[in-house]
């Protein structure tokens, strides 16, 4: 079911009566990154995921987003939709909104997928290749940026042997609005450092990474897990960057799991 949440586009699937669990996209994607997990856990879990601010079908308008409107915008729709105690499930960007709604509430959820993330704001190489990307949106046009950022995101070999499934990717993203995808860098580019937060995680956390993920690679998400305290951490095999989708069966099996070991009955 699809409505409109504070100029968001949000979809639900499954019963209001489940367990909540709230995937939040990765960039320069959109909610459908997550159609391999909701297809196995909506039987079993209320599932929602929403298009963020600038992207897919979500409001555009100027442009002018921070990580702490984004994260405003995760908390407008656990509000609305009366969500109790959700699970929180992040990719990359996703992940970064995560940590910042942890770090500011996390009595509102009851548990923590971090996807191919990490806690750490942009160091200056990082704001430079923001400012890089927004030139090149502005003098290229979005598909040149698209293509490069989006290759980059996938595995060899998911890139020689999923060929359709990164066109798929690759259309997708072609379609966002240049003003919402610049938006969404500039966010990303105010995100502040969430490090000192993670040892005071209270709820179980599950990390996950691709195992040929270069821009959060799993030496980096280890460390990472070893600063949140009871956390557990599993590397996917035969995946980059979005694991999720590269690699489903494997990522739904460890969510799966993570949710009937730690989550069921909380
Ligand atoms: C993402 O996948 O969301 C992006 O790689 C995040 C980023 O550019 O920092």
């Amino acid at each position: 079911m699809k409505r409109t949440i504070n100029n968001l586009a949000v979809f639900t699937e499954g019963s209001p009566e489940k367990k909540p669990i709230v995937f939040v996209h990765g960039f320069p994607y959109d909610h459908t990154m997550w159609n391999f997990q909701i297809e196995a856990l909506k039987n079993d879990y209320y599932c929602i995921t929403y298009d963020i601010r600038g992207l897919g079908e979500s409001y555009v308008g100027d442009g002018q987003f921070t990580m702490e409107a984004y994260v405003q915008d995760l908390f407008s729709i656990v509000k609305e939709l009366n969500l109790d105690k959700s699970v929180l499930c992040g990719l990359s960007m996703g992940g970064y909104i995560s940590f910042r709604a942890a770090e500011i509430d996390q009595s509102k959820f009851s548990g923590f997928i971090f996807m191919d993330t990490k806690p750490g704001a942009d160091d200056n190489t990082a704001k430079l290749k923001r400012a890089a990307a927004i030139n090149q949106i502005n003098t290229e046009g979005l598909i040149p940026f698209t293509d490069a950022f989006v290759k980059n995101t996938f595995a060899d070999i998911s890139l020689n042997e999923k060929k359709e499934l990164v066109e798929d990717t690759l259309k997708k993203s072609y379609k966002h609005n240049p003003v919402g995808v610049k938006g969404a860098l500039i966010a990303m580019l105010s995100r502040t450092d969430t490090t000192n937060f993670l040892q005071k995680i209270k709820l179980p956390s599950l990390l996950i990474c691709g195992s040929f993920d270069t821009l959060t690679p799993p030496t980096l998400m280890r460390e990472i897990a070893g600063k949140i305290p009871g956390s557990e951490f599993a590397i996917v095999p035969r995946a980059g960057h979005m694991s999720p989708l590269e690699n489903p069966d494997n990522v739904n099996d460890l969510v799966k799991g993570f949710l009937e070991r730690r989550i069921a009955g909380k």
